[in-house]
């Protein structure tokens, strides 16, 4: 018998649908060629939502992320719903399901593909073999401290104020996904925060170096102020093995990071809520990106970070490591054959670079069979 699997598809707004389909059709081809049995639900979820529902996500879609595999998520947000209050925005969609399905470390590998290594805008002996992770912790910190909010000062003015918080269990929880990754790897982790002007910064840098003593001391570890991680990043990126980071340093340093590989749009993520699993469910993935409204609608998205989403998906939430290896695998041999929207230099379109995949694909899945 084969496995079946029930994954929610949230392709949300702007490019996100664009997108979503092209890895839909790469999702598809590999049911195909497997012999598993996906079933896609969709739902809507950000702008999209709002516009129907009144709200970013629906308690009905949240129950349906919790009941699934995986969730594939696309991208949420534009001008649009900018004036919205911050607890009815689009955004909350993707912040809901990290918080509410306890989904704390966000992995985003920036991997730089052979044939891209004169897409980069760096110089190729800067980023050639390049191969780090960033774990990003995703359900704490700035983003969801206390308190938080908006003032009216007696002068007329306003005062908005957030708070970043860290507890040991939330830096220890996503510390361990990291040293086990590294594990796996090259067994090297940079932990980054600015121990040098915040308290939450302080506990992150003890509670890391605690457990890297009490749980992983044949790991690797060393400490890095944000500031200047940036710099090395772009300075001297393979330096790093894993890098890991709370949560508005990793989204920052994650969309640096993308640049080393090409593009924004290549750059997929898994979102996960265990240490060290043989099977991640239910997980998120989604590209690093957003839902570029500069470019939606006409067809210049480039949908690479997406159908690697769905690579992860397989091998992280799925247990189908082959087939992971095979989308993975598409993806580089469609761009050494130059398949390639804008924003890597080339002038396919989004479903013309879809369908360079799946042609791949279909000839790699025929000769592994
Ligand atoms: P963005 O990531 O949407 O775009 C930044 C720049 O990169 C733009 O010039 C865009 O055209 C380009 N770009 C992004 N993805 C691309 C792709 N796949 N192919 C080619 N070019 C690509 O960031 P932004 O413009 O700052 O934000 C736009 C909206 O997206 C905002 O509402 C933001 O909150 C939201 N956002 C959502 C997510 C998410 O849903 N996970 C992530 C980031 C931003
Ligand atoms: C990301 C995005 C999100 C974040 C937004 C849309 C809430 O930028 O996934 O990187 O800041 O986490
Ligand atoms: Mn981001």
């Amino acid at each position: 018998m084969s496995e079946s699997f029930r994954i929610l598809v949230l392709p949300g707004d702007g490019i996100g649908p664009e997108v979503m389909e092209q890895a839909v059709r790469v999702l598809k081809q590999v049911e195909a060629d497997s012999g598993a049995s996906f079933e896609l639900e969709y739902a809507l979820a950000g702008g999209c939502a709002i516009d129907a529902h009144g709200t970013p996500l629906l308690d009905e879609t949240m129950e349906r992320a919790r009941a699934a595999h995986a969730v594939l998520f696309g991208s949420v947000g534009g001008p649009k719903w900018e004036g919205l209050g911050f607890d009815l925005r689009p955004e909350i969609a993707i912040l809901r399901l990290r918080k509410e399905l306890n989904l704390f470390a966000n992995l985003r590998p920036a991997l730089l593909f052979d044939p891209l290594i004169e897409a980069s805008t760096l110089k190729p002996e800067v980023i050639g073999g390049l191969d780090l992770m960033i774990v990003r912790e995703c359900a704490g910190g700035l983003y969801f401290g206390e308190p938080r909010g908006i003032e009216a000062l007696s002068n007329g003015g306003k005062r908005g104020y957030n708070t970043e918080t860290y507890s040991t269990e939330e830096i220890e929880r996503v510390g361990r996904v990291a040293f086990h990754l590294a594990r796996d790897r090259r067994s090297e982790v940079c932990s980054v925060e600015k121990a040098n002007v915040t308290e939450s910064g302080l506990v992150w840098r003890e509670v890391m170096t605690a457990l890297h003593q009490r749980e992983f001391p044949d790991v690797k570890l060393r400490h890095m102020y944000a500031d200047n991680c940036a710099m090395q990043l772009v300075r001297a990126p393979k330096q790093f093995d894993v890098i890991v980071t709370g949560n508005m340093f990793g989204d920052i340093l994650s969309d640096l990071a993308s640049m080393l590989t090409g593009s924004l749009g290549m750059l997929p993520s898994a979102t996960i809520g265990a240490t060290s699993a043989e099977r991640y469910n239910p997980a998120v993935y989604e590209p690093i990106h957003g839902s570029a409204p500069d470019i939606a609608g006409k067809g210049l998205a480039n949908p690479m970070a997406q159908i690697l989403s769905v690579a992860m998906m397989l091998r992280l939430s799925l247990g189908m490591t082959r087939q992971a290896a095979l989308v993975e695998q598409a993806c580089i041999d469609a761009l050494a054959d130059g398949a390639r929207t804008p924003d890597l230099g080339g002038s396919l379109t989004t479903v013309q670079v879809g369908d360079a995949v799946l042609k791949k694909l279909e000839r790699l899945a025929a000769v592994s069979a």
